[in-house]
C-alpha cells in the first residue's frame, strides 16, 4: 500500500512511506527500499548512439568472416561446377555490402558526435593535456591487472576503454575504410571516379599486395579489439560499480553503490 502526504511541497521522502511501498516492489526489504530512493540512472549513450553500435558490431563480424574467407578462399567447387554456385561471389558480395553499410554508419556516428551529448565525442578525442585523465588511465591499467582493489565509478567510457575505442575503432575504422575503398577502386577499374579518389592509397602503400596486406592485418587488429572488448565489458558489468552491457542496451548507467567518489 502507498501511503501519500497531501502536501506536495514536503520533500518525496517525507511524502511516501517507502516501507508501506514495498508490495509495489516485489519482495524489497525496508533496507532495499532505503538503497533504491537514492540510486538513479544516467542517460548516457543516446539511441542514434546504441543503434550504430550493434549495427556496427554486426558488419565488423561479417566484414571480418568473409574478409578471412577472401584472404583463404574455401574450395569453390565442391558440390558442384564453380560457375554454378557463385560462393566466392556472394562471399565478396557479403563484404562490399558489410563495408558500404559500416562506412555510412561511421559517418553518422562522427555526425552525432557533433550533434549528440558531450559523451557522443569521447570515442573520438584524447584529453592527452590532462593530467588528472593520465592518472586514470594508470588506475585503470592497474585496476584491469588486479593491482586495485576498489573500482572508479564513470558516467561514459573509463579512460582506458577511451583509448582503446579511439585508436581501433576511430583510427582503425578510417584505415580500414581507406584500404577498403583503395582495393574496391581496383575492381572499378583504372580511370574511375573511385580510382581517381582511392588510388592514391594504393600508390602510398606500395602496390596492390601490399595494400592487400595491410587491410588484412587491420583485420587482426580489430579481431583483437573486439576479443579485449567482450570481455573487459562483461567483466566491469560483474565487478565495476555501475551498469556496462544494458547501458548499451537502454542508454542507462545505473550505479550499484552510492559512495561520493
Ligand atoms: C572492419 C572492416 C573490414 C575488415 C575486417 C575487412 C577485412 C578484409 C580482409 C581480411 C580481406 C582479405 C585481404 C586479403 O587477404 O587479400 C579484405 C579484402 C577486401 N576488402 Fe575488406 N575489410 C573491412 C572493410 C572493408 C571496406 C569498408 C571495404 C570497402 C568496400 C572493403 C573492401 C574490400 C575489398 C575490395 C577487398 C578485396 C577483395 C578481393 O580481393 O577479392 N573492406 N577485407
Ligand atoms: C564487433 C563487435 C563490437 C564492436 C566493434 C564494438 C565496438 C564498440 C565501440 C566503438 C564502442 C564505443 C561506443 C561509442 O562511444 O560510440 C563500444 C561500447 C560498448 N560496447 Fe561494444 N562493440 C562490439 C561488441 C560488443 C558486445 C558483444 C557487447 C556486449 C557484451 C558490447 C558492449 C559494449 C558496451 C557495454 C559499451 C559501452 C562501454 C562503456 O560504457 O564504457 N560491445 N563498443
Amino acid at each position: 500500500m502507498r501511503i501519500e502526504v497531501d502536501d506536495v511541497t514536503a520533500p518525496l521522502d517525507k511524502r511516501i512511506d517507502f516501507y508501506s511501498a514495498s508490495r509495489l516492489t516485489g519482495d524489497a526489504t525496508a533496507e532495499d527500499l532505503e538503497t533504491i530512493r537514492r540510486h538513479t540512472a544516467v542517460y548516457v549513450y543516446e539511441t542514434p548512439v546504441r543503434l550504430w553500435h550493434w549495427v556496427n558490431a554486426a558488419a565488423i563480424i561479417v566484414l571480418c568472416v568473409t574478409g578471412y574467407l577472401i584472404g583463404r578462399p574455401p574450395p569453390s567447387m565442391d558440390i558442384a561446377e564453380a560457375t554454378h554456385q557463385f560462393t566466392f561471389g556472394y562471399i565478396r558480395f557479403a563484404h562490399f555490402a558489410a563495408g558500404m553499410i559500416m562506412t555510412v554508419g561511421f559517418f553518422g556516428r562522427i555526425y552525432w558526435a557533433f550533434v549528440g551529448n558531450h559523451h557522443a565525442r569521447q570515442m573520438f578525442r584524447l584529453p592527452v593535456w590532462n593530467r588528472h585523465w593520465w592518472r586514470e588511465v594508470l588506475f585503470e591499467v592497474r585496476w584491469y591487472a588486479f593491482l586495485e582493489k576498489e573500482p572508479k565509478k564513470y558516467v561514459g567510457h573509463n579512460p582506458l576503454a577511451q583509448i582503446a575505442m579511439f585508436f581501433f575503432m576511430t583510427i582503425g575504422l578510417s584505415f580500414m575504410i581507406l584500404t577498403g575503398f583503395a582495393l574496391y577502386a581496383e575492381g572499378v577499374g583504372q580511370g574511375s571516379l573511385m580510382d581517381t579518389v582511392f588510388g592514391p592509397v594504393r600508390d602510398l602503400v606500395g602496390n596492390s599486395q601490399a595494400l592487400h596486406s595491410i587491410h588484412r592485418l587491420g583485420m587482426w587488429a580489430i579481431v583483437v579489439f573486439i576479443m579485449i572488448h567482450i570481455y573487459a565489458a562483461i567483466r566491469e558489468d560483474i565487478m565495476s560499480r555501475q551498469s556496462m552491457v544494458s547501458t548499451m542496451i537502454s542508454g542507462h548507467r545505473t550505479f550499484k553503490d552510492d559512495k561520493p567518489d
